[in-house]
């Protein structure tokens, strides 16, 4: 067992934490990891992982310390999220805080999201994507490494369900299978802009539309957002829309 990041307390992820190692051979070829939602052995805790396919499941990449997984996933217990965040210590605390908080609906994965969707994830599993504060990669000659490209959106274009027909119900969880993107970084929410267009045919682009997790005047409400709003920055957002 390893110690917090900021307090002098155990961490334990327990089974709401998945480690890299723990994933299947990448030869085996694509697997479900809405089997992950099944309690552990033992557990008296919900079965969340059935039937698969009625129980929506979002993803969030780069979820840092697990705020908005943390905030948001307690509001939507029939929703499944599963967080996918790299830096080692950042995940096993995300997971530790969703056992902490005993949200049954989170499992956090520490993987690489692009070697993760490209490689592991089948086809239609996810409703929603959620991209919030991702690195910005300033320098020019690291713009190769930023997350959201035009290749990747594909990418999360084929993971995402089919695109139902114009939604009536209305409410936040009818705007159908799409990506919820928020930056601080002026340049990289241009290349954004630029990379969207490029995926025009497959995604429609609508105005950002906070989370009801979002607390006043926040735009999502993370860990970083927090930070970089008390030095005033401003932020930008966009909603990515599969195209029916
Ligand atoms: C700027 S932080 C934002 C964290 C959180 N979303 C927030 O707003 O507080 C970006 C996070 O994305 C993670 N990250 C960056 N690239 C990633 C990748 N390819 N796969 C998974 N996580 C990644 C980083 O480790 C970091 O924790």
């Amino acid at each position: 067992m390893s110690m917090s990041l900021t307090r002098r307390q155990p961490i334990d992820p327990g089974h709401y934490g998945i480690a890299q190692e723990d994933l299947p051979p990448m030869e085996q070829g694509r697997f479900d990891p809405r089997d992950w939602f099944k309690p552990a052995t033992g557990s008296d805790a919900p079965d969340t992982s059935t039937p698969p396919g009625l129980r929506p499941l979002e993803l969030e990449i780069g979820s840092g310390k697990g705020t908005f997984l943390a905030q948001h996933a307690g509001l939507y217990p029939d929703v499944n999220f599963l967080g996918i965040e790299w830096a080692k210590s950042f995940c096993r605390y995300a997971a530790d805080r969703a056992r902490r908080h005993k949200l049954e609906n989170v499992r956090l994965l520490r993987c690489d999201a692009d070697l993760f969707i490209r490689h592991y994830v089948p086809d239609h599993i996810f409703s929603q994507v959620h991209i919030y504060f991702p690195d910005p990669w300033p320098k020019k000659r690291h713009h190769k490494r930023r997350l959201v490209q035009a290749d990747f959106l594909r990418q999360l274009h084929r993971v995402l369900v089919p695109a139902a027909e114009p939604d009536t119900t209305g409410g936040e969880n009818a705007g159908g299978p799409r990506i919820h993107i928020a930056t601080d970084h002026v340049d990289y929410f241009e290349w954004m802009q630029e990379h969207a267009a490029q995926v025009a045919d497959i995604f429609d682009r609508r105005p950002f539309v906070s989370p009801r997790s979002a607390g006043e005047g926040e735009l999502v409400g993370t860990n970083f957002e927090r930070k970089y709003r008390k030095e005033g920055r401003p932020f930008h957002g966009m909603i990515l829309v599969k195209r029916p």
